[in-house]
């Protein structure tokens, strides 16, 4: 505001009476200032002591010890303007849209001047100072956006209750919602694959099931880390490629931990899938088990579709890919069918044997402003957007609370990176089929060299 700043208070408070002012003058019946001619206005309001630094004209006033352009403390909205280089000078305004027309040609938004033409970003929506009424106007997108701080205040307004905290994830900002529901996730219209799979039967003593589980202290240095799919709706095989990675290190007990590819099952499983725009988990095993995948370092990720670099029916050593030492390895990975577990406990027993699973969640807007807790989806956030994403479940809990019952949850590796959540992960609610994550699990077993 001021050229020199060192008393911004009292300034402020001069302001403020300084408005006050102007609203009795107009009270009294003083004329609109867009009624007056261009002119030196607030100089009229400032008769010229000394003016601005380095000016000395009638365009500055003396404010608190400070020298200020009067036009800062003019209203803005009229058309008048004391001083022709004020826009060029203060606001940093191209001249060759300079006053007058400038004045008329501008938008004032959030605090700031706009030329005609100019635009600004407010978290996902563009703005645009537009003529297209009588005045020039800021004219913004409507966008819902990924991250809307009124989420996050709704959820953290009732985090006790509703057991999850949430916060701005810095990735997320500025995005749409649509973005994220798009290449955030990434797996296709579940109801059409689970019909096709067929739960497997266990015999089990349900009551013998530990209370906590966790796959990466079961079985330590065998359980891949997090992942990040980027802005690639690619959830579908980056599920099911690291639950498949898990389970090589698992039922090889150690002698092959291995990252596989998702980049190669995002790539070269192009038939009836749809890439980073999504793709169906029961045509993703039928992939793997059929042509096997190489590793990560082989064919690391890249985030986008890409040509298909493996061909298929491809032996290891066809291939240019290192052999991890010691192995005696001949074909790509490969993995057994695919198989469906029915319901919780089901899904813990298969766990505790076998290792991460890969389930299916409804996304609603919430959960990409999740930060910690145990999630379930806030009644009072709207939720007419929604879509499907997988993940890996890699244990399980409970935590004691106050106000009643354990509270049961799920920890799951979400691929939103490491800094998203928990360090990557997320807990969620267990045995009450939340964000329908108990629908639709699915596991296979590997072709390990035994
Ligand atoms: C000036 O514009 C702002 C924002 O468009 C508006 O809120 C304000 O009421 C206007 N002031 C006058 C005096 O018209
Ligand atoms: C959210 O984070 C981004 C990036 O760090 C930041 O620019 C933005 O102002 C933040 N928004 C809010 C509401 O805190
Ligand atoms: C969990 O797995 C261990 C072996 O790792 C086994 O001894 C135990 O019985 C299993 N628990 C249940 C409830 O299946
Ligand atoms: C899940 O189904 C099995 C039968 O397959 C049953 O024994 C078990 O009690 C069920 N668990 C729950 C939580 O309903």
């Amino acid at each position: 505001m001021t050229r020199s700043r060192n008393n911004d208070f009292p300034l402020t408070m001069f302001i403020g009476a300084f408005v006050l002012t102007l609203f009795f003058s107009y009270a009294q019946g003083i004329p609109d200032f867009s009624d007056l001619p261009p002119g030196p206005y607030c100089g009229a309001q400032y008769p010229a002591l000394r003016c601005c630094d380095g000016r000395k004209d009638v365009c500055s006033a003396p404010i608190v010890g400070t020298l200020c352009y009067c036009d800062d403390f003019c209203d803005r909205n009229v058309t008048s303007d004391c001083c022709p280089d004020y826009w060029s000078h203060c606001k940093g305004m191209p001249v060759d849209i300079g006053p007058p027309k400038s004045v008329r040609a501008s938008c004032f938004y959030e605090g700031k001047y706009y030329g005609h033409g100019h635009s600004t970003k407010e978290n996902c929506n563009k703005c645009k100072c537009s003529a297209l009424g009588r005045k020039p106007e800021m004219l913004c997108e409507t966008n819902r956006c990924l991250v809307e701080p009124e989420i996050i205040d709704a959820v953290n307004y009732e985090s006790d209750r509703l057991g999850w905290r949430a916060e701005n994830h810095s990735e997320f900002w500025g995005r749409t919602l649509a973005e994220g529901m798009k290449l955030r996730l990434g797996t296709l219209n579940p109801a059409e694959y689970v019909t096709k799979m067929i739960p497997i039967r266990e015999v089990y003593d349900p009551d013998k099931l530990p209370k906590y589980f966790d796959s990466r202290n079961k079985w330590r240095g065998m359980i891949g880390g997090i992942r990040d799919q980027e802005w690639c709706g690619a959830s579908w095989a980056l599920s099911t490629v690291d639950v498949a990675s898990d389970r090589y290190g698992i039922i090889s007990m150690g002698r092959e931990v291995v990252a596989l590819s998702a980049q190669h099952l995002l790539s070269c499983n192009n038939r009836g899938q749809q890439g980073c725009g999504g793709g169906y988990l029961d045509r993703a095993w039928i992939f793997v088990k059929k042509n096997g995948l190489v590793d990560e370092d082989c064919y690391p990720w890249t985030g986008v579709n890409g040509k298909c670099k493996i061909p298929k029916r491809i032996t290891l050593d066809q291939t240019q890919c290192r052999r991890p030492p010691g192995s005696t390895r001949k074909e790509l990975y490969k993995m057994g069918p695919a198989y469906r577990l029915g319901n919780e406990t089901d899904i813990m027993h298969e766990m505790n044997k076998s290792g991460p699973v890969q389930a299916t969640i409804k996304v609603y807007p919430d959960l990409f402003v999740y930060k910690s807790g145990i999630y379930r989806h806030s009644p009072t956030v709207e939720d007419s957007r929604t879509s499907y994403h997988s993940v890996r479940i890699v244990g399980w809990g409970e935590e004691i609370v106050s106000y009643g019952p354990p509270v049961k949850y799920w920890v799951v590796a979400n691929s939103w990176g490491e800094h998203w959540g928990e360090n990557g992960f997320f807990r969620i609610l267990r045995g009450v089929n939340e964000c329908e994550i108990e629908t639709f699990v699915l596991a296979a077993w590997p072709k390990a060299i035994l």
